[in-house]
């Protein structure tokens, strides 16, 4: 990931003092958001200024304060979302634009973050050793059929905390303790790597089915080496008993102190746009979430899924819950 930019270098860059500007801190890498940002400025006029940061940006947004030059924040997770709002470091925002584009379970009921993307966490199974009728629910992931078959990163990973949480918004405690235990109890070797080392290792026999973000197919797909793991495997759409297929999201929040504050609007409306919702969604192979936009055709060709019909806040909510469940039962021990 690129280092982020310091502050001075940031307002270095920016043009004559009076040109009309947006400035973004972002934890989105340089690739998915480049094509956004030149899109948006061809549209307006308005010339887009990006801190690339890897960890820190609350800290740094409260270290700055009202003199921060940042406008909008970007990232992915609803619970790293949640964290930036509740650290006060943001201001809630809305309009007929952002209502009208952004369906209501993927933004905060008060506007303080706005969903752009989502991507749902699946099964990635062998298409040797998994019919893919077999794979079902998440909660039949926990089922002893699977013994020694499974293969996950760490459980402590945003992605994993995130899917626990949401297990946790389907049932009681000792339930989504239970069913962790579950999980546990079928890996096939202790949680490691990311998730295409998980699809890796069903193409080299180490197990037969992982759970991964659906992007990263298209990743695999994308990368000479990677193509043969991701050709070893189907993407299946689990669902919870009682709900959908467990998504989140990547969004944008604006700051508190948004020097910029109409042209930062106006660049989170053109972001919600079909236009460049599409830009933006096929730029990671993830699903734009503008009614009326569509996923790139790879995308489609894995299949379609029901989304898990909860607002995202809700999960972030049971995040430090999820996470203690997950340590409770020693899940990468
Ligand atoms: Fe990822």
């Amino acid at each position: 990931m690129q280092k982020a930019l310091p502050v001075i270098a940031l307002l270095a860059a920016a043009q004559p003092a009076l040109a009309a500007e947006v400035n973004l801190y972002s934890y989105r890498q340089p690739e998915l958001l480049a094509p956004l940002t030149e899109a948006f400025t061809k549209a307006t006029g308005i010339e887009v200024n990006v801190a690339y940061l890897s960890d820190g940006m609350v800290e740094r947004l409260q270290a700055e304060g009202d003199r921060s030059p940042a406008d909008l924040v970007f990232t992915v997770d609803v619970s790293r979302l949640a964290a930036i709002v509740h650290a006060g470091v943001t201001q809630p925002v809305t309009s007929p634009v952002l209502e009208a584009n952004v369906p209501a379970q993927y933004h905060a009921p008060d506007g303080s973050w706005w969903g752009l993307t989502t991507r749902a966490r699946i099964v990635y199974a062998s298409k040797d050793r998994v019919d893919p009728s077999e794979v079902t629910s998440y909660e039949d992931l926990a089922d002893p059929k699977w013994r020694g078959r499974l293969c996950t990163r760490s459980g402590t990973h945003p992605y994993n905390v995130a899917l626990a949480a949401a297990h946790l918004y389907h049932h009681d405690e000792e339930t989504t303790k239970a069913w962790l235990e579950g999980l546990k109890a079928n890996l096939a070797r202790k949680p490691q790597g990311n998730d295409r080392a998980q699809v890796k290792a069903i193409w080299s026999g180490e197990c037969d089915i992982a759970l991964g973000n659906t992007y990263y197919m298209g990743q695999m797909l994308s990368d000479d080496e990677q193509k043969e793991w991701a050709e070893a495997v189907n993407v299946l759409f689990p669902v919870f008993e009682d709900g959908g297929t467990h998504e989140n999201i990547s969004g944008v929040a604006m700051t508190k102190s948004a020097p910029n504050r109409d042209n930062a609007l106006k660049m989170m409306e053109f972001l919600t746009s079909p236009e460049a919702q599409e830009i933006y969604a096929h730029a990671n192979f993830e699903y734009p979430v503008a009614p009326g936009s569509e996923a790139d055709d790879l995308v489609k060709s894995w299949g379609s899924y029901e989304a898990d019909p909860v607002n995202l806040m809700a999960l972030a909510d049971r995040r430090a819950d999820a996470l203690r469940l997950i340590e409770e039962v020693d899940y990468d021990g």
